[in-house]
């Protein structure tokens, strides 16, 4: 069974894309398409980026934590709220921390906002990122509108039939980027 890294990316106070990515981990366990961790930002509390985990003489245990839940996981799913049009700092901090190992790894991409468009314009540029490190982004999109009333605190979702719809059509995009990858026999 593959295994999916679910990243919580708003460390801000009172978040609530933190509810999407609690939906995809309960998703994923009911549905039994995948196993499935959480990696909330949020915990790990990193401080702003210094320099490449490979440059670093002595990383901090968490830092090694954290990047071997990504090297481990078969496909990740970044959930992301939209700030300014972009996505946010403590983000930009851990693809800048692994950058090799982001190459070829199946990324799904879920965009949060509390408006009308779900995150349309973080969908662009943190596309463009991920691509700039070779990272494998999945053609699908979960994008997630006026998110306070969408999901309940405990990633409930308010009409779950739907939602449960479209999150299906997300996941099988992944999971067959990551059964091709995994046909693949050359590095
Ligand atoms: C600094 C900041 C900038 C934001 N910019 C946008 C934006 O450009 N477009 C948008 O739809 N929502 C924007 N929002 C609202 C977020 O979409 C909203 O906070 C949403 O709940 C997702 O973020 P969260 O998980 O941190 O709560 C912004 C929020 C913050 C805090």
């Amino acid at each position: 069974m593959p295994h999916i890294a679910i990243i919580s990316s708003s460390v801000r106070i009172g978040r609530i894309s933190h509810r999407v990515a609690l939906y995809f981990k309960n998703y994923l366990a009911d549905s039994k398409l995948a196993s499935a961790e959480l990696v909330d930002l949020q915990a790990y509390n990193f401080p702003l980026f210094e320099e490449r985990l490979r440059f670093q003489a002595s990383p901090a245990p968490n830092v090694l934590d954290f990047a071997s839940r990504i090297k481990a996981a078969d496909g990740v799913i970044i959930v992301t709220p939209e700030y300014n049009g972009g996505y946010p700092a403590s983000l930009k901090n851990v693809i800048d921390l692994l950058t090799d190992d982001w190459s070829r790894k199946p990324v799904a991409i879920s965009t949060v906002s509390d408006g009308n468009f779900g995150g349309s314009q973080v969908l662009i540029s943190l596309q463009f990122s991920l691509w700039k490190i070779k990272a494998w982004t999945v053609p699908a999109m979960f994008q997630v509108a006026k998110a306070p009333g969408t999901f309940d605190e405990g990633g409930v979702p308010a009409d779950k039939q739907a939602t449960d719809r479209r999150a299906s059509a997300f996941i099988k995009e992944l999971l067959w980027c990551i059964e091709a990858k995994n046909r693949m026999a050359i590095e």
